[in-house]
């Protein structure tokens, strides 16, 4: 099997914390951002080199550049791109939800997402290979009362990828993925207590992983259901 670069953004825990865990397990490189210090230091600690954490907020398109430009001075550019950040609205009706609250979930949801894809993409595509894979989600092709701003920000996601697949060159693909139900922190906050009948992020990963590993070029603007 061969050995890739994956990056991925919201590693400090859920489902990025497991991928991020899994990959390595397997023998794969991963460098991860999340904004949680403490979390970022207990990974660096964890997984030395070649993996690679660092606190980066990327609703700051600043963050980003620096982290981007930092890792592709001295690695290549990444196979796997998988933007996995994201934060949801606490439940509320949309006209009860505060400018601010909307605000940040569209800046981390959507405008982050932009931010990796801008400054990590170009150099995916001179290097003329990887896979991009936007985390959607069920909310991303239907809808649920109080949780408004997060299904619009991931319709986004859904729109921007599709767009994206139609701008790629070949040997490129990206794909919007609603990853399922999985008992994390963000379903707690949607779901409460049945969250925990879902399964737990490491059981998920177990099969995400894999299936990730296995996407390639022909996958390129696929809208892909639970792995
Ligand atoms: N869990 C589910 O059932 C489910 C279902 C459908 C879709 N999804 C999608 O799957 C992805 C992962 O969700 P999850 O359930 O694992 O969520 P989670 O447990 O809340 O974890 C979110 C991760 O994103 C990071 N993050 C949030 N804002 C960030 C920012 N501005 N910059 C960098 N990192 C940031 C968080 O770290 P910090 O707080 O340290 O920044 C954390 O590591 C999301 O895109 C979510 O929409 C999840």
């Amino acid at each position: 099997m061969t050995k890739k670069i994956v990056l991925i953004t919201g590693v400090t825990r859920g489902l990025g914390g497991a991928m991020a865990e899994e990959f390595i397990r397997l023998g794969h490189t991963v460098f991860g951002c999340g904004r949680s210090k403490d979390q970022i230091g207990q990974l660096t600690r964890r997984f030395s080199a070649p993996h690679e954490f660092r606190a980066v907020d990327v609703a700051s398109e600043d963050e980003v550049k620096s982290w981007a430009a930092g890792l592709l001075a001295s690695h290549s550019a990444p196979d796997l791109l998988l933007n996995n950040a994201a934060l949801i609205n606490k439940n509320r009706p949309l006209w009860k939800i505060s400018g601010a609250e909307f605000s940040q979930v569209i800046d981390v949801n959507v405008k982050g997402v932009a931010n990796v894809i801008r400054h990590f993409v170009p150099a995916m595509i001179q290097r003329g290979r990887g896979v991009i894979v936007n985390f959607s989600s069920g909310w991303g092709r239907s809808t649920d009362a109080e949780v408004a701003p997060y299904c619009a920000t991931k319709w986004a996601i859904e729109g921007l990828s599709l767009a994206l697949a139609q701008e790629l060159p070949s040997g490129l693909a990206v794909v919007p993925l609603n990853p399922g139900i999985i008992n994390t922190e963000m379903l707690q906050s949607s779901f409460g207590s049945s969250a925990s009948s879902y399964p737990s992020p490491a059981e998920w990963a177990k099969t995400a992983v894999p299936f990730l590993l296995k996407l390639g070029p022909s996958d390129n603007g696929r809208q892909l259901g639970p792995p």
